[in-house]
């Protein structure tokens, strides 16, 4: 006890306290998400996501480059897909010539060993915005299931190490899975969004696929019949659970700081690597603070990143992770 024990003998300069932390970040961490564009010598930044741009395929290959050569070595692809090519049955999702397939054909081209995950549900597909098929003002269940694991099959064709479903739908895990061992692709594996709730923080990525659900009769407006309600947490460990008994190979909590309760519970109940999502939201509300000089940008980056690590997450999916690996060199 005091004043034999002092805590803060361990605190008293940089070189102990990196001696005894606790947590680390690298490069190895992350998960980098990618936004692409059709067309040629394109990269737009995102109104709402300061430095966060889409690219297409040409300066696609230039920023793979680069994240190979800062040594981050995974990427989450999601697709802007043109107007006139969406519709309500996920026809584009599943053209094996689509964005997303040339996209992973490209990062492949340039970077064979840069693990490539696909995101897979088809609100970017959807002329109403929405991750399913909508029929009566339902998002019908087990036909988008269907339709996921086609698209799945397609991605793993194209050469996805990954695919990652973000839709929600119940029992697309173990029919995605099925379908990828049907043919023959034993090796690609699934993260799966197992825990995704229903959360105001995806304004900013919904802008940049401009995939938000439209506003039209008989069309929900709000994803709360197949995202989580964010009132609840038993609900996340039996939506895990069943997600992993399908066979799923990492799972996925999001979004990420508003819910780091949930990173922790996961972790602690499941023998599976778990994800987090800091998204777009997250990432824009930091940004626009910092911008006002009202944080510091750096040091809010780092704490909110290493959040994730303290609550348990192996993988960080995060628009920060240039900018921390930067940081960190
Ligand atoms: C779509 C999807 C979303 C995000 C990832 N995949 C948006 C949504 O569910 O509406 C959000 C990511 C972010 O906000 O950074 N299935």
């Amino acid at each position: 006890m005091y004043p034999l024990r002092r805590n803060r003998r361990l605190r008293a300069n940089a070189a102990i306290r990196s001696l005894v932390r606790e947590n680390h970040m690298s490069a190895n961490d992350f998960l980098v998400p990618l936004f692409v564009v059709e067309g040629s010598g394109r990269k737009e930044e995102i109104p709402s996501m300061p430095n966060y741009y889409r690219y297409s395929l040409d300066l696609l290959k230039e920023e793979v480059k680069s994240l190979w050569a800062m040594g981050l070595k995974s990427v989450l692809v999601f697709v802007k897909v043109p107007d006139n090519l969406k519709d309500n049955a996920g026809t584009e999702a599943l053209n094996d010539d689509g964005l997303m397939q040339r996209a992973v054909k490209t990062i492949k081209d340039v970077c064979p060993d840069m693990l490539v995950m696909t995101d897979v549900a088809l609100d970017p597909y959807s002329n109403y915005g929405h991750d399913g098929i909508v029929e009566h003002g339902k998002i019908i269940n087990d036909d988008t299931a269907e339709l996921l694991a086609e698209m799945s099959v397609s991605h793993a064709e194209a050469g996805a190490d990954f695919v990652a479903p973000s839709d929600m739908m119940d029992g697309r895990i173990g029919i995605i899975r099925e379908a990828l061992e049907d043919e023959g692709f034993t090796d690609t594996g699934i993260m799966s969004y197992s825990a995704k709730y229903a959360s105001g923080f995806y304004g900013p990525f919904r802008d940049a696929l401009d995939s938000a659900p439209v506003d039209a009769q008989d069309i929900p407006k709000d994803k709360k019949t197949y995202q989580m309600d964010f009132a609840n947490s038993i609900e996340a460990l039996r939506e895990t659970e069943m997600d992993i008994d399908e066979g799923a190979d990492i799972v996925m909590v999001k979004p990420g700081m508003p819910y780091l309760d949930i990173v922790r519970a996961v972790k602690q109940e499941f023998d599976v690597p778990v994800a987090v999502y800091q998204v777009s939201g997250e990432y824009a509300m930091l940004k626009a603070a910092a911008a006002q000089g009202w944080l510091d940008h750096d040091q809010v980056m780092l704490e909110s990143l290493m959040a994730f690590k303290r609550a348990g997450a192996d993988i960080i999916a995060s628009y920060f992770a240039k900018d921390v690996v930067s940081l960190l060199k």
